[in-house]
């Protein structure tokens, strides 16, 4: 286990180019592997996870060839996987072993999903359900993986997701683009549509009528020539809530990917205090893509109640959000995050042990936290748990603790970010 020294630093400024986002990278790794011709990803995912995806895909008959800067040419199997020999290993990756399982379950043969540590404890019934009322024979080991898919001619069916899981909800419409019939799906919260943007991407026909969308089945993939992946906000979340903690930071992000399913973090960042330029935005594909400049407002940091449905839009970026809750003045309050318990790693539980280890007061909940402004923290050694998005966000805490800070299995950002520690240095001079 590698750990980091994070030192308090004095300002952050610069500009960035962050790598391609990771759930995109997913869906768009996944469907040119599926689709017939050959697609050129731009500015792919560096993180662990998304090269998981593309290893399935490779093992599933895809050509997968890796250039240089995060280009990646995907020469997908035109419809028909073969079943590998080996199990699909998905690494520490939920999003590859959710929807993969959604885009196999018709294709004829045994596939066998198997992950980390992490991943294999992790639940698995919410993607068995719906794949099994389609006719999936899916078995699983007492709830999560090792999972077993007998592919098999599935048919559509009509669901209404009971947990906000944008996982969930592409399983499903990647199972019902190949299945005999229309699926339909409702949310009753939304959750973030970069699935429905990638599925329309690579040709498919998918409409929505109010909160239900429906997918034809019995649809073939086409590739196109060149698709470009946005950055990642979710990976830029972390200097954005560093830009808040100094009075004259000024961060600049180019080709951010800001579709308004993921970008609620912007509104929190200016109700706490922060200010944001956005200096352009184009669209590739149905995704949003800009170049921001974010600022501190004078005055403290306000403060931020997080519930209901703004919970899970926020869901990956709450534990950076929780860690700067200290150095604001009104405090910042979470609830209604219960699936922060069940990622990579149980994200409240490691969250407040981390807090608490920096001298921090709070209150933990099931299903959130409540945090008061106007503390003081100091550095401690931090306990990512092996998941990288508590690595980061208790480096993004240490930037203001009152002396170093030691991250403990700091090397887990790579999941998600590789170059996370190399960039927060140019951003912070000390
Ligand atoms: C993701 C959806 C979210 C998120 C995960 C990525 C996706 O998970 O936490 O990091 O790419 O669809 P859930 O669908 O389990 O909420």
């Amino acid at each position: 286990m590698s750990t980091q020294i994070v030192r308090p630093a004095r300002t952050l400024q610069g500009s960035l180019t962050l790598p391609g986002d990771k759930s995109i990278s997913h869906r768009y790794g996944m469907l040119a592997g599926i689709a017939a011709g050959t697609t050129r990803l731009v500015n792919f995912s560096t993180g662990a996870d998304p090269h998981s995806t593309l290893g399935c895909m490779e093992a599933l008959g895809a050509i997968v060839e890796k250039g240089e800067r995060g280009t990646v040419t995907v020469t997908g199997t035109g419809g028909v996987f073969t079943a590998p020999s080996a199990p699909l290993d998905c690494g520490n990756s939920g999003s590859t072993m959710r929807m993969l399982s959604g885009l196999i379950a018709p294709h004829a043969g045994t596939y066998t999903l198997i992950g980390d540590e992490s991943l294999t404890p992790r639940p698995m019934e919410r993607i068995r359900k719906p794949l099994s009322m389609m006719g999936a024979e899916m078995h699983l080991t007492e709830g999560h993986a090792p999972i077993t898919i007998h592919g098999r001619p599935l048919k559509a069916i009509d669901f209404d997701t009971p947990i906000p899981s944008a996982q969930v909800k592409t399983a499903v419409l990647f199972a019902g683009f190949q299945a005999d019939g229309t699926t339909t799906l409702s949310e009753a919260i939304r959750t973030r549509d970069h699935s429905e943007h990638a599925l329309k991407a690579f040709g498919a026909t998918l409409t929505r009528t109010g909160d239900r969308l429906a997918i034809p089945g019995g649809q073939r993939l086409t590739a196109i020539p060149e698709l470009v992946v946005p950055g990642d906000l979710s990976s830029a979340a972390f200097f954005l809530c560093a830009a808040l903690l100094f009075e004259d930071s000024n961060l600049v992000l180019d080709s951010l990917g800001m579709n308004p399913t993921r970008s609620a973090l912007l509104d929190v960042i200016v109700a706490l205090g922060g200010k944001i330029k956005v200096l352009n935005v184009e669209e590739h594909n149905g995704e949003m893509i800009g170049t921001i400049q974010v600022n501190r407002a004078p005055g403290g940091l306000k403060s931020v109640d997080i519930t209901g449905a703004l919970s899970a839009q926020l869901i990956d970026e709450l534990p950076v959000i929780a860690a700067i809750a200290p150095y604001t003045t009104g405090g910042i309050r979470i609830r209604d995050a219960k699936e922060l318990r069940i990622k990579e790693s149980d994200r409240i539980a490691l969250v407040a042990k981390n807090l608490k280890a920096m001298g921090a007061q709070f209150t933990e909940f099931e299903d959130g936290l409540d945090i008061p402004g106007n503390q003081t923290l100091h550095g401690a050694t931090i306990d990512s748990g092996l998941d990288h998005r508590i690595a980061m966000a208790f480096s993004i805490a240490a930037l203001r603790a009152t002396s170093d800070t030691e991250i403990d299995g700091a090397e887990a950002a790579a999941v998600s970010f590789p170059e996370f520690f190399a960039q927060l240095e140019t951003l912070c001079p000390r």
